[in-house]
This record gives structure tokens, C-alpha cells and sequence, in this order.
């Protein structure tokens, strides 16, 4: 049985202080009540440790929303799979639309990336696909996200695939409060499952987490988490308020 996973993404958002507030906010009004339900905030460097400190104790998984391929180097800027590891991050973000668009990232720095997490490491891999909006209204959405799969699982071994948690973000639905309908979301991520029975097997297929993201909000998650292929959604400007991520949480 594959749990949910309903991680948030604060991107470039909240300083030390704000996520202090927001820790406690959350910590007031947030209890476990399901078990079939995984928890993750996913934020910028410099807010892991002060997340894993103030969230000790309430099960909720904290993530890198970036990581390079590299074990260490000259790589100004950048930080290694090793340091997330000693930090005690659960997971890491790889390939999202916005590094895709605004850092140059590449369907071969994500492959390299996800098995630099996958081998050296534990860390949950958080892999982003998704179509622009030009892709979907030309109808070639579907093969868009199948060749990003392709590229993305390029020498990755069966047993590593099964860690992957793959999510389908639209980038038309992102930060746009346009979501994709829940139908579309779980068209695409049958279509996701169908790929990697494709390139693996059933037991893969069935294996994976598959979320969807873009415009998720506390008034639309009960209808996309009722979807078979959706497993949970990656959340952005609606995980930044305590009380909002605390509804989808408990779709
Ligand atoms: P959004 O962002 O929920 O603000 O649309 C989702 C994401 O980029 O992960």
C-alpha cells in the first residue's frame, strides 16, 4: 500500500524568524491523526536546521529543495548530497520547473543528481516533471512528461526507482491558481506509472509516490487526493501559512 505524501515548498520564503513563528503556529494545532499520511516542508538551505530543531518530535520530514551531483569541489554556491546527509534532511526537491527555467537545470543534471541522492544516500528524492502550457495546448503534454521520465531514470537501478517520489506539476497550474483539473492531474499520473512499468515493472509501477502540484490549496485537495493515481501533492504558496497547510494535510 502506497502512503501519501503531501510535502510543502516554501521556495524562497521566511527568514529565521518567520519559521520559528511558523513552527510554533503549526506545532499548536497539528496532530497526526493518519497514519496513511506523510508530512514534508521542503525549504531553502538556511531553514533546515532551524525546521529540523523547532519540529523535533512531530514526525513531519524536512527538505532540501536543491542538492548538486557532486561529493564536494569548486562549486561555488552549491551543497553536496554528504551535507544534507549530516545535516539530517529526509528529502530533497530535484529538477523543479522554476531551477529547469531560471538555473539552467537540464534533464541530464536531474538524472545526475537523483542517483547522486539515491546512491549516496537515504534522502527521498522529490523528482518534478511537468509540461508548459504551449506543450499541453499543442497536445503533446503526455509525451513531454514521458521523455522527462526517460531522461530522469537514465541508469537508475529498480530497487533505487522505488524511492523515487515523483511529482507532476503543470507549470501552467503553478503559482497561477489555475490547477489543473483533478482528472488531468490523474490522467498524467497514470501516464507516469504506465512509463515506468514500461522501463521497470508493475511492482515499480506500484511502488512509486506520485504527487501533484500547482495551485493546491485546502479548497481543492480533497478532490485531487480522491484520485487513484495521485498520491499526494507538492504544495508552494499555500504550505507558507500554518493553518492552510495543516487543511491540506488532512484533506
Ligand atoms: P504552488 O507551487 O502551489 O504555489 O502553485 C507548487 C510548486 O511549485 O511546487
Amino acid at each position: 500500500m502506497r502512503k501519501y505524501l503531501i510535502a510543502g515548498n516554501w521556495k524562497m520564503f521566511k527568514t529565521i524568524s518567520e519559521t520559528v513563528e511558523f513552527c510554533s503556529e503549526f506545532k499548536k494545532v497539528y496532530e497526526q491523526k493518519r497514519d496513511d499520511v506523510d508530512v514534508a516542508i521542503c525549504a531553502p538551505f538556511t531553514q533546515l536546521n532551524v525546521l529540523i530543531e523547532n519540529l523535533k518530535g512531530t514526525g513531519i520530514l524536512i527538505g532540501a529543495q536543491n542538492v548538486h551531483f557532486k561529493e564536494e569541489g569548486a562549486f561555488t554556491g552549491e551543497v553536496s548530497v554528504e551535507m544534507l546527509k549530516e545535516l539530517g534532511v529526509d528529502c530533497c526537491i530535484v529538477g523543479h520547473s522554476e531551477r529547469r527555467q531560471y538555473f539552467n537545470e537540464t534533464d541530464s543534471t536531474v538524472n545526475l543528481k537523483l542517483k547522486a541522492l539515491l546512491e549516496r544516500s537515504d534522502i527521498i528524492p522529490i523528482l518534478c516533471v511537468g509540461e508548459d502550457l504551449a506543450e499541453r495546448e499543442e497536445g503533446r503534454h503526455l509525451q513531454v512528461v514521458r521523455n522527462q521520465i526517460d531522461a530522469a531514470f537514465i541508469d537508475v537501478g529498480r530497487k533505487d526507482a522505488k524511492r523515487v517520489v515523483i511529482a507532476y506539476e503543470p507549470i501552467w497550474a503553478i503559482g497561477t491558481g489555475r490547477t489543473a483539473t483533478s482528472s488531468q492531474a490523474d490522467e498524467m499520473c497514470s501516464i507516469i506509472r504506465t512509463r515506468l512499468k514500461n522501463i521497470y515493472d508493475a511492482s515499480v509501477a506500484n511502488s512509486v509516490t506520485v504527487q501533484y502540484g500547482g495551485s493546491v490549496k485546502p479548497e481543492n485537495s480533497t478532490d485531487i487526493m480522491s484520485k487513484n493515481n495521485i498520491d499526494g501533492a507538492l504544495v508552494g504558496g499555500a504550505s507558507l501559512e500554518a493553518e492552510k497547510f495543516i487543511k491540506i494535510v488532512e484533506f
